[in-house]
């Protein structure tokens, strides 16, 4: 069944269809303020951190599951009655109303066409202010003139999630709420930085603070009594719980329209008046959402595709991109799943998406690699997650909150609790991460840059890579594999503390990623020393940890090989199969051998599993896994984040077509038309699918919030497409299917622009034959180019 479809020309999708089943969100906001919304236009506000500056409130795990939001209610003001905007909350019979949501890059317009009345809303915040704009069109298509009632509607939150849902005997006397000059005002008195506003590019005709006075006894948010009315109640309390509703009569004659701006934003009164005045000028309402279409163009022109797989362009050029900026923007700790109570950076996530955005956003990038380089111990390891304002003396300096509620605040001698926390793969991704923003931006300096330790000291960002590398080279169990210490990318396989194979073959990939770097650095003695622990970590790998058609998953505290033929239940695991190869550490034969293995005994139409068979009984010698249900989560579903590497491995090993196997199947576009099943938005890779051993296979859960997005992005693009940095220059190395006969990208690197053709006439799935810049031959890497020259790589396969 289908629900919507993709708008590329527009680059929204566009939901038809409002009952969908789970709600499909989008998220507004491109600096501090954000908003998670529904197609409902259900969702939540927060400002920089989902946990501890709460704007709106959500009623997490609840039913209707997007409540309550941000919502415009239209009344006639003859007949009485009344609508919303979205189709939630008053949800009119679909008969006799028709809706449309289109989400687009940072904005979300939700329309309808009820009784002759056309309306339009649409939400955004521009890129510079911290407010989010409501920017409602009302149209009368009918023959007489109507006279009409327009609501705001949003509930606003205690500021904190722990004050939002702990020990109301406090918090619900802790916010307060007033309106003067036509502008509500919220606040919570203990805390001088909580203040909120809202108001209208108009003059009000009613208003309510008070949410229950708004919506009335033993109601909600579908049948308001404000609205049933058809008038505000003027209210305002100190305590209780606070709404924003303004009332504004309009008399539409017929055929004209009506525009009204709401605004809902972070600050005072006095900060309210000011952007109340900018956005009262509609012009600058249109400017500002121009400055967002600008703001994401500039943003996509980085990496545009042409090929002959229309989901692919979409979803590359646009959908995949949005979704791992969004990670790396918010972090992963803001959605209707993720509702505040984590906060601050995982380290692995956090390292991990960046790797995928350096090209579109490389001041966040770098942001992100200092804040973790100053979440990593003198040792070596990350801190699984971390705040970044706990190293940032700013932040450290600010007062503490003065709390009703008490909420604990970590002292630095608790920061660090010893190994039995550490995850042993969070730092090695970061490896990576450095030299890819280096390869991107140039600025080699990067690495002679000072930054903290965690703990103690400071060194430079290329030693810091260097601790990272000596901890996994030290941190190894008795057969020489890297220890799991408390998990390792799958936060549920423990192995009792055992040895991970997944890691040997991470700390392989990350130091041959350092090597490159110490060779470009010219820091001869490290390339000395870090290629013989190359060596000595890749000939661990293949003496300890092949199985005769595939590579194990690890070895478990009381010496257990796990992910071996020998193993009843949980034989073949994806991550660390798709390691071998995409690390370089498997010989070309085993390397074929174990991701054919992968193919047969893990891949599906939905994606590739986890793992093969999922285990049905707890087992803790090998970890939390084997008490999670069958199918579900890391015991055997579609996990979407280990999918590219697979498609990555493929690549390694030539077979396109392979790699398109995989990537075609885990597409959120190809399940479009099949939303009975998978229920979660078609624009977005989940952080699971359901896998074949429980009944609801083929069902995405967790949308945004995946490493998934990241790792498709850089599969598809770097590797299916090929066209990828080194320290020496551009490189174009694709791996496609045979049957493509070619394809463009337009990349943009360094203030240059390069218009990539690859032709593939002998139809081979990898391999170049020629290629050109700008009609000379080349050959190997692409230097960068003069800024502001428009170059041409011309690439023939064969
Ligand atoms: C979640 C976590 C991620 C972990 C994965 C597998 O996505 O955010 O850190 O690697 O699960 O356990």
């Amino acid at each position: 069944m289908k629900y919507g479809r993709f708008d590329n020309v527009n680059k929204e999708y566009v939901i038809e269809r409002p009952d969908v089943p789970v709600s499909w969100t989008n998220y507004l906001g491109v600096k501090d303020m954000c908003t998670v919304i529904s197609h409902n236009a259900g969702g939540y506000s927060f400002y920089k951190t989902a946990q501890y500056h709460r704007i709106t409130r959500f009623r997490q795990n609840g039913v209707p599951l997007d409540r309550p939001g941000h919502y415009v209610y239209l009344r006639d003001d003859d007949s009485g009655d009344y609508w919303s905007v979205s189709w939630q909350p008053v949800a009119k019979s679909l008969d006799k109303a028709s809706y449309e949501c289109r989400h687009g890059l940072s904005y979300s317009k939700f329309l309808c066409n009820y009784d002759r009345i056309r309306a339009e809303q649409v939400l955004f915040i521009p890129v510079d202010d911290d407010v989010e704009l409501w920017d409602v069109r009302i149209r009368n298509d009918d023959s007489k003139e109507r006279k009409l009632s327009v609501f705001s509607y949003c509930e606003f939150s205690f500021h904190h999630i722990d004050m939002d849902n702990q020990n109301l005997q406090m918090s619900l006397y802790a916010a307060g709420s007033s309106f003067e000059d036509g502008i509500i005002e919220y606040d919570l008195f203990y805390d001088p930085d909580a203040y909120h506003y809202f108001c209208g590019g108009f003059e009000p005709d009613g208003f309510d603070c008070v949410r229950d006075r708004f919506i009335g006894p033993y109601r909600d948010e579908s049948n308001p009594l404000a609205v049933e009315e058809g008038r505000c109640g003027g209210s305002t309390e100190l305590g209780g719980n606070h709404c924003a509703s303004l009332q504004k009569k309009i008399v539409l004659a017929p055929g004209a329209e009506a525009r009204l701006v709401f605004m809902l934003g972070v600050g005072r009164r006095k900060k309210g008046g000011e952007i109340r005045r900018k956005y009262s000028d509609p012009s600058n309402v249109d400017r500002a959402f121009d400055g967002l279409k600008r703001y994401w163009r500039t943003k996509l022109e980085a990496f545009q595709c042409s090929t002959p797989h229309e989901g692919l362009d979409t979803m590359v050029n646009t959908w995949t991109l949005y979704q791992a900026e969004t990670c790396v923007v918010w972090s992963r700790f803001a959605s209707f799943i993720e509702v505040g109570g984590r906060t601050g950076l995982g380290y692995r996530d956090t390292a991990q998406d960046t790797m995928s955005v350096c090209h579109t956003n490389p001041a966040k990038s770098r942001q992100r690699i200092v804040e973790l380089l100053q979440g990593q111990s003198k040792d070596g390891y990350g801190l699984h997650l971390f705040e970044p304002g706990w190293f940032n003396p700013a932040e450290k300096s600010k007062k503490p909150l003065k709390s009703p509620t008490v909420v604990p605040q970590p002292d630095s001698a608790d920061i660090f609790t010893g190994l039995k926390d550490v995850c042993s793969d969070d730092a090695l991704w970061l490896v990576a991460t450095v030299c890819e923003y280096v390869k991107e931006t140039g600025d080699r300096d990067f690495f002679a840059e000072t930054v903290n330790f965690a703990d103690s000291g400071k060194a430079s960002v290329y030693e810091h890579l260097r601790r990272i590398l000596d901890f996994s080279a030290r941190q190894t169990g008795p057969h020489g594999v890297c220890k799991g210490l408390r998990a390792d990318w799958n936060d549920c396989l423990n192995l009792g503390g055992g040895e991970s194979a997944l890691v040997s073959f991470l700390h392989y990939w990350a130091l041959n990623e350092f090597l490159e770097a110490s060779e470009f650095l010219g820091r001869t003695k490290d390339v000395k020393k870090y290629s013989a622990m190359a060596a000595k970590v890749g000939k661990v790998c293949e003496e300890k940890l092949w199985d005769g058609e595939w590579y194990i998953r690890g070895i478990t505290a009381k010496g257990k090989k796990i992910g071996s033929r020998k193993n009843a239940e949980g034989r073949v695991h994806l991550e660390s199969n798709a390691w071998a190869v995409v690390s370089g550490a498997a010989s070309a034969d085993r390397a074929r051998k174990c991701m054919d293995a992968v193919d047969e005994h893990l891949y599906s139409p939905n994606g590739i599993h986890l793992v093969w068979p999922s285990y049905s009984k707890p087992d803790d010698d090998i970890g939390y896994v084997t008490r999670v249900y069958r199918g579900i989560k890391e015991n055997g579903s579609i996990f979407s984040h280990p999918n590219p590497w697979a498609m990555i491995a493929e690549c390694r090993l030539g077979r396109g077509k392979k790699a398109m196997k995989f990537y075609d199947a885990l597409l959120p576009y190809n399940h479009n038309d099949r939303i009975e099943i998978r229920q979660a938005e078609p624009y977005s890779y989940c952080q699971f699918v359901v896998g074949r051993d429980h009944p609801a296979f083929g069902r995405g859960r967790h949308p945004w919030l995946t490493g998934s997005a990241g790792w498709n992005y850089v599969a598809a693009t770097r590797h299916i497409l090929g066209v990828r940095l080194s320290f020496g220059g551009l490189i174009v190395d694709p791996c496609v299917p045979a049957d493509w006969k070619g394809f463009e990208v337009n990349r943009k690197w360094r203030n240059a622009d390069y218009r990539i053709v690859v032709k593939n006439p002998d139809g081979v799935e990898k391999g170049v034959k020629s290629m050109t810049l700008n009609g000379r031959p080349v050959s190997g890497p692409i230097p960068a180019q003069k800024k502001g020259t428009a170059n041409e790589i011309v690439v023939v396969m064969g």
